[in-house]
């Protein structure tokens, strides 16, 4: 067996002191937090996990020039040792089903079973995108009632559901937004984006082949209403603006900006990621937005993590409808959505299509899994879902601007996420030390340095699954990491102590990652 895995650690060696070993262990573990090598270093190509029958001569000799002659080199493990290598590896990582993970902008809440119990359904995880219309009527019939759903939540006229994420659905709506303003012959090139924005904003506007611009936010972080007037013009093809803002602020002028927009012959984007904010009190198509994105993995609770997978429906208003990607729901006037396709897009008058997002219908599993949320929520559970998410960060943010600043704390209610500065700290303390910190309490770090408006920010997401009891937790844990940070307390410099791995140095492990096991092996 090798001797090195990738943290260097010798089996044998006492654990290092910076990794919170007070007392050394002969194994290198840290309780129950096992130190895990790689399955090479477990298994060897020698041994074979299973009793396979001798192969049939026969069999290899029909593959001719095809059959292997060398061994590939696979360690051969038992079914135990393999389940163990890889729950070991998962208890290495945070998870939602740990504890609290109040990334904010990210919305890592619980998945509820039951929507998992649904999804592995045979009729919704075994269809394949190419199985005859026919066969698979039930699960276009899911695809349909979610989008169903999703149009009246929002007060839009039709979707399309198949983008693949939050940004893909950006994308869509972008080329929506293009396709529709080239129908009319009216060439415009700049996208106005507010400072405060998420960064897949700009960067969608761009790849749409805009110039971007910024938009200031006023003081009480919030889209400057006079400036953004003052810059609409004839070269304005849209706004792209996130709503709730990542400042975790509504925009209350939502409808004023709207209106200005559409004055000026523009669109309105609304970066719809924060509707887990105001779903099922607030409808989007209300405030005058054509185009908004909906990540399920956010606001419907399907599993978000890893970068995948997603799923990002786009909403869209009675004007941009007739763009819309193929496949797209449409409402019709007599309020029944119907599925439209290449067959019949000139039976639904969908005749100015900008072309197709993806090959098939997007996420399935995600769709069900979505529907089954709401479903069992109805509307009163989904009010009450967004309600109790933004209970939970103003009970957060006013139990922590005491000890921490809170920039917008004077802008009346925060929605679900509670922003909080590095303001105070003392000199040398940074926002990455409280998150480092916050690793020794137990918890997943918080968003850091983002919106970037806020110096040394710290977006804080409890999502509305938490219980008082972990947010009193959490809320214990933050504050004693404040007052370290604000005393200057040199060992939080140091922190994580008591995470299988000690601090890293950030911009080298971004900027020079040893992705390769020899490499590292080798030293
Ligand atoms: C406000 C906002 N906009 C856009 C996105 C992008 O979504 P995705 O990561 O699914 O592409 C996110 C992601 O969480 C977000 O929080």
């Amino acid at each position: 067996m090798n001797q090195i895995n990738q943290s260097g650690w010798k089996p044998g060696t006492p654990i290092a002191a910076d990794h919170g070993g007070d007392y050394p262990t002969v194994t290198g573990n840290k309780a129950l937090m096992l130190e895990e090598p790689l399955l090479f270093e477990l298994g060897t190509a020698e041994t074979c996990g299973v009793d396979l029958p001798a192969p049939d001569p026969k069999a290899s000799n029909r593959l001719g020039p095809m059959a292997r002659e060398s061994d590939i080199g696979l360690p051969g493990l038992s079914e135990p040792e393999t389940v163990r290598h890889y729950t070991r590896l998962s208890r290495q990582n945070y998870a939602i089903d740990l504890g609290l993970f109040p990334l904010g902008s990210c919305t890592m809440k619980h998945n509820p079973r039951l929507n998992e119990k649904v999804a592995r359904m045979p009729g919704f995880a075994d269809v394949h995108p190419l199985q005859p219309v026919d066969t698979v009527r039930g699960a276009l019939g899911v695809i349909n009632e979610l989008a169903h759903w999703l149009i009246e939540l929002t007060g839009m006229h039709g979707v399309a559901m198949s983008p693949k994420a939050g940004a893909h659905g950006e994308l869509c709506g972008m080329l929506c937004i293009r396709a529709a303003l080239e129908a009319r012959r009216d060439v415009r090139q700049v996208v106005l984006v507010p400072e405060s924005a998420h960064g897949t904003n700009p960067a969608t506007a761009a790849f749409a082949g805009y110039e971007v611009e910024d938009i200031p936010a006023g003081a009480d972080g919030r889209v400057d209403l006079q400036a953004l007037k003052a810059r609409l013009g004839p070269d304005v093809a849209a706004v792209m603006i996130t709503n709730p803002n990542t400042c975790g602020l509504f925009e209350r002028d939502m409808k004023a900006i709207s209106d200005a927009v559409h004055a000026a012959g523009g669109f309105v984007y609304c970066d719809g990621a924060n509707f887990n904010a105001i779903m099922g009190r607030v409808r989007p198509g209300d405030l005058g937005v054509d185009a908004m994105h909906i990540n399920l993995h956010k606001t419907f609770s399907t599993p978000h993590g890893g970068g995948g997978p997603g799923s990002g429906p786009v909403v869209l208003s009675e004007p941009l409808c007739p763009y819309g990607p193929l496949p797209f729901t449409a409402r019709m006037e007599d309020g029944t959505v119907h599925l439209v396709e290449e067959e019949n897009a000139d039976q639904f008058g969908h005749t100015h299509s900008f072309g197709r997002m993806t090959a098939f219908h997007g996420q399935m599993g995600m769709f069900t899994r979505a529907l089954a949320y709401i479903l069992s929520h109805g509307v009163d559970g989904l009010r009450q879902a967004s309600g109790d998410a933004v209970l939970n960060a103003n009970y957060l943010l006013r139990s922590l601007d005491d000890v921490l600043d809170a920039p917008f704390g004077d802008a009346g209610h925060c929605m679900h996420e509670a922003l909080l500065s590095d303001h105070g700290f003392a000199e040398g303390m940074t926002t990455l030390d409280v998150a480092k910190g916050l690793i020794d309490e137990g918890f997943h770090p918080m968003t850091m340095y983002f919106p970037l408006v806020v110096h040394g920010a710290m977006l804080v997401e409890p999502t509305e699954t938490e219980s008082k009891a972990t947010l009193d937790q959490f809320i214990a844990a933050m504050r004693s990491l404040a007052e370290r940070a604000k005393a200057g307390d040199e060992t939080l410099k140091t922190a994580p102590h008591h995470a299988p791995r000690a601090r890293l140095d950030e911009a080298h492990a971004a900027r020079k990652p040893v992705l390769a096991y020899q490499e590292v092996a080798n030293g």
